[in-house]
């Protein structure tokens, strides 16, 4: 079965307002998207609520981080517990800045993305490797080594509620797109290894998507990937040629 085309917009700690965000939910709204592209949006946790109300509701919305506990003395946190309750059913994990500026080690992604499946969130885990470990030519090894503590924590079943991002991070916030060859190279490692790792039938059903430097000029090309499955957006996402990354899979 073909793998559905996944869109994220991730709008980190973006835009200011709560009239910017609720400016750009309403554009989403009346575009016209594909409807064959599953649509989700991460803004701020405190938006989740309102932002979720507003969202049309071939959309959905995603927590950009939760933490592995249900409940407790944990300042500053939200649980996996919390999201479900609120009916969020996305949350993006270990991406790139959760794991440089807030020392989130692959262990600690891990043990988020079990205990957010286990409360029935299904997870946009992002992976990816440094400009100097790509040049040392460790992309594979980097890749590896942040699935593995993942995979030892999940059943085969449990990656149907898993997206894949493959995000270099050199590429994320840079302007500096991943080429058609790396990206697809990358992540049909990726896809082999999950193949290996886990199971043929999870590495063919498993969407892996790419992120960094995803803009309305270069989606078309990267969406013709055969192992690019979609796109987790940052910067673009902010912006009016999100649409065209939405529809990038239209043929
Ligand atoms: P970018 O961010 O599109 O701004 O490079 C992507 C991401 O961090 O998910």
């Amino acid at each position: 079965m073909a793998r559905q085309f996944f869109v994220g917009g991730n709008l980190k700690m973006n835009p200011d307002t709560v009239a910017a965000k609720v400016a750009l939910i309403k554009a989403i709204n009346v575009a016209d998207l594909d409807p064959t592209t599953e649509l989700v949006i991460s803004p701020p946790t405190i938006y989740l609520l309102p932002l979720k109300d507003i969202l049309r509701k071939d959309a959905k919305i995603a927590a950009q981080n939760c933490y592995f506990k249900d409940s407790g003395a944990f300042t500053g946190e939200i649980s996996p517990a919390q999201l479900a309750d609120a009916e969020i059913p996305f949350v993006i994990l270990g991406h790139s800045e959760r794991r440089t500026l807030f020392h989130e080690t692959s262990e600690i992604v891990a043990t988020k993305t079990r205990a957010a499946l286990d409360k029935g969130i299904s997870v946009i885990l992002c992976i990816g490797e440094t400009l100097a470990q790509r040049e040392a030519g460790e992309t594979a090894k980097v890749n590896e080594a942040q699935l593995e503590p993942v995979i030892d924590l999940l059943k085969e079943s449990d990656w149907s509620k898993i997206v894949v991002a493959y995000e270099p991070v050199w590429a994320i916030g840079t302007g500096k797109v991943a080429t058609s060859q790396q990206a697809q190279d990358t992540q049909k490692d990726i896809r082999a290894f999950l193949s290996k790792a886990v199971s043929p039938a999870v590495a063919e059903s498993t969407r892996i998507i790419y992120g960094g430097s995803v803009n309305g000029s270069n989606c078309k090309e990267l969406a013709k990937l055969p192992d690019v499955d979609g796109f987790l957006v940052g910067g673009a996402s902010l912006k009016p040629e999100f649409v065209d990354i939405v529809n990038s899979n239209k043929v």
